[in-house]
């Protein structure tokens, strides 16, 4: 693997993101050890629940085993199989897409916007001249509200489209007086361990929708009508659909419990770290990161720094270099419209999701450089200045 090999995350300087594990985690997790309920629908996993639907504005959460299961579960409680379009950015993690191939529907991958990185509505729009998608999938990449938000939820409601806002990388950001999740019908997040709150893996599903939240419940308990003290107890294993065992177990529902109540100052602490990237990488020539847009308070879940003026193998080269030098990148997402898998999927040109892949490089955002007044950024950056002296 030579210089690529990865470095432990124990001996990097600076990850890329971890979780911040500094209030009751021991507590709540010693208490479900002592409880002996490990299993699904825990006294911990319900106070998550709640309490990360009261963080978005949402009144109902439904905690699962990862986003990717709980994108799947969304689809389904939405209706979506074979014959269905769902419209799927291509600048996002995979699972947009694998989830709605699952469903038996069709995704359509349409390019991104290149301030925020998130679906483009003209995109949409040319996409809608040929054919009506029952669904888009609206992404808030690295933390950053997606620029057209606003635009394609009003497009949904007019066309009748179902809007999942998947907000894996977005915990806690803003747009307007609104944080996101609240401007489609449903809206997904993902606790795995790097991401704002990490449980190991994890997503919840959000939602003021009570019929689709009962929906999603059905869908992640192997689709049995059955569940629940309302049920004689003998039909508790007769199915009326082909469902998975999606619900989180309660270990981990109490490390979420512990880091939600602890939200506000992990958001503080990452916003801090954004804030600074985006102070040490203004008005440089030849080098942008991920836009904030008017109105938006991102929570800057990673920090992309764009090399424009660095051709794609010299960017790969300057990437090596860096962890080299100790520091945990990361590559940005690889255009799924770009993946021999996936391309059939692809609709227009991919042109910005493969200028994203080809000029970015993710820097180190753990949420503990907020530290001694974030000066692990500027070095960091100091690292990457030597190192792009070299080009
Ligand atoms: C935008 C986005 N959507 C979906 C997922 C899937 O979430 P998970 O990894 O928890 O399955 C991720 C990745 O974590 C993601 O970044």
């Amino acid at each position: 693997m030579g210089a690529l090999k990865r470095i432990k995350m124990e001996k990097a300087r600076y990850s890329l993101n971890e979780p911040y594990l500094k209030g009751k985690e021991k507590e709540y997790v010693l208490d479900v050890l002592d409880s002996g309920w490990l299993s699904v629908k825990g006294k911990h996993t319900k106070i998550f629940e709640e309490k990360f639907a009261q963080m978005v504005g949402l009144k109902y959460a439904l905690a699962l085993q990862s986003g990717t299961a709980a994108l799947h579960t969304t689809l389904l409680s939405l209706g979506i199989g074979k014959n269905d379009k769902v419209v799927v950015p291509n600048f996002t993690c995979a699972g947009c897409v694998t989830s709605v191939i699952q469903c038996g529907a069709t995704p359509v991958i349409l390019d991104v916007e290149n301030e925020s990185f998130g679906l483009n509505i003209n995109n949409v729009n040319e996409f809608l001249k040929k054919e009506k998608p029952k669904a888009i999938m609206l992404v808030h990449i690295y933390g950053f509200p997606a620029r057209d938000t606003k635009e394609i939820a009003e497009l949904c409601k007019k066309e009748n489209i179902f809007l999942i806002e998947d907000c894996c990388e977005a915990h806690g950001a803003e747009l307007g007086d609104q944080r996101v999740g609240k401007f489609g019908d449903i809206a997904v997040f993902s606790v795995r361990s790097e991401k704002m709150i990490g449980v190991g893996e994890g997503g919840l599903i959000l939602t003021d929708n009570k019929e689709l939240i009962d929906k999603a419940f059905y869908w992640a308990t192997r689709a049995s009508p059955h569940r629940g003290n309302e049920h004689p107890y003998w039909k508790m294993y007769s199915y009326s659909g082909i469902g998975m065992n999606y619900l989180m177990p309660h270990l981990l529902g109490a490390v979420g419990r512990a880091q939600i109540e602890n939200f506000d100052e992990i958001l503080l602490r990452k916003r801090m770290v954004g804030e600074k990237y985006q102070s040490v990488f203004k008005n440089i020539d030849g080098q942008r990161v991920q836009k904030k847009i008017d109105g938006s308070n991102p929570s800057y879940w990673l920090n992309m720094v764009l090399l424009e003026d660095k051709s794609k193998d010299e960017v790969r080269k300057i990437g090596e270099k860096l962890i080299e030098k100790g520091l945990v990148i990361r590559p940005p997402f690889w255009p799924l419209g770009n993946q021999d898998v996936f391309k059939k999927f692809a609709f227009g040109s991919q042109k910005v999701g493969n200028l994203l892949f080809e000029k970015g490089i993710i820097l180190p955002s753990s949420v503990f450089l907020a530290d001694d007044g974030c000066k692990g950024v500027e070095e960091i950056a100091e690292i990457l200045f030597d190192v792009l002296k070299m080009f």
